[in-house]
């Protein structure tokens, strides 16, 4: 009798545990990636990848002039200068992880610090960061876009170590099911190879197939988020690892 109720007691308890655990990396649920996935609102799921494109270039989806002057903030020491050193981004990288990520040496090293630590950190609080002296944006970027860009850095970044090798740069997926997903959703306008669309003015040639290549983590975050000012999809109310599968796969596309 007694064995039967602790049986019983374990039963309920265990998952209740596992439901209190923290987010750990590699036991991923596909549904839930750091808060976001397919139980998330369509409301949620768009404030979050307008946040994404705005974290990407602000002021290109803002539809504003890119700014003059390198940023306040900018250390003297780094190679960027001008309109770019304002982009979220150039300070905290595609990985999320600044200095300690994929910019941890090279033109973009800012020895700047990654937005990790603020997931599922409240809204306020991360509206507050941007409007602060470091990042002075409260008087150029609305209220509305700031709470968006909240949402993004609280529920739309994730660990990208996980689903990308980092000394290898290769994606860790299916790149047959991105092939599928890739040649029914993203060909329309990159073309079947990826080709369609050069990001480069000619003679100079970028594709999708060159940039997942050469830099996976902005392929990553793009395509999960959308590209500033023009309209391209966003995959994010699909699977992570649909994302990541798309991600495998364009890195077999030409390069050249
Ligand atoms: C010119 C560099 C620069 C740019 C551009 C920049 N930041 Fe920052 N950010 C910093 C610095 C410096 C800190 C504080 C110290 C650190 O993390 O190294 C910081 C801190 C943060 C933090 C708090 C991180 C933590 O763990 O406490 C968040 C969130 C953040 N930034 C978001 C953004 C967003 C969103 C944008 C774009 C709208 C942005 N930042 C643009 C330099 C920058
Ligand atoms: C409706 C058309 C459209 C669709 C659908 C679309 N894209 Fe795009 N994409 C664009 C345009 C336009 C650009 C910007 C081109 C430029 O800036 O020169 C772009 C840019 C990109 C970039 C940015 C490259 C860079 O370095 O700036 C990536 C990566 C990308 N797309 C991947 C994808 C993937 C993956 C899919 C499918 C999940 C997809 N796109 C679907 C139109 C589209």
């Amino acid at each position: 009798m007694k064995s039967e109720l602790l049986k019983r007691s374990v039963l309920f308890v265990l998952p209740c545990i596992a439901a209190a655990l923290p987010w750990v990396p590699g036991s991923l649920q596909a549904h839930d990636v750091e808060g976001v996935g397919k139980l998330s609102s369509a409301e949620h799921l768009v404030a979050i990848t307008r946040g994404g494109v705005l974290y990407d270039k602000w002021y290109g989806a803002l539809g504003k002039e890119a700014p003059k002057t390198t940023h306040p903030a900018y250390p003297s020491a780094g190679k960027q200068k001008g309109a770019s050193t304002w982009r979220c981004k150039e300070c905290h990288g595609w990985d999320y992880k600044g200095a300690r990520g994929a910019y941890h040496k090279g033109s973009h090293y800012s020895g700047i610090g990654g937005i990790r630590n603020m997931t599922h950190a409240p809204l306020d609080t991360i509206v507050a960061t941007l409007k602060d002296k470091t990042h002075g944006l409260g008087e150029l970027i609305p209220n509305k876009e700031l709470m968006n860009l909240a949402h993004f850095i609280a529920h739309g970044q994730l660990d990208m170590d996980v689903y990308i090798d980092r000394a290898s740069k290769k994606a860790k997926g299916d790149a047959a099911n991105g092939e599928r997903i890739f040649q029914t959703t993203c060909a329309r306008c990159h073309g079947s190879d990826g080709k369609l669309i050069n990001f480069k003015s000619p003679p100079k040639v970028e594709y999708i197939g060159t940039v997942a290549t050469k830099n996976p983590w902005e392929t990553l975050h793009k395509l999960r988020m959308g590209q500033p000012g023009v309209p391209m999809m966003s995959m994010l109310a699909f699977d992570i690892q649909d994302h990541v599968d798309v991600l495998a796969y364009t890195q077999t596309l030409p390069v050249k």
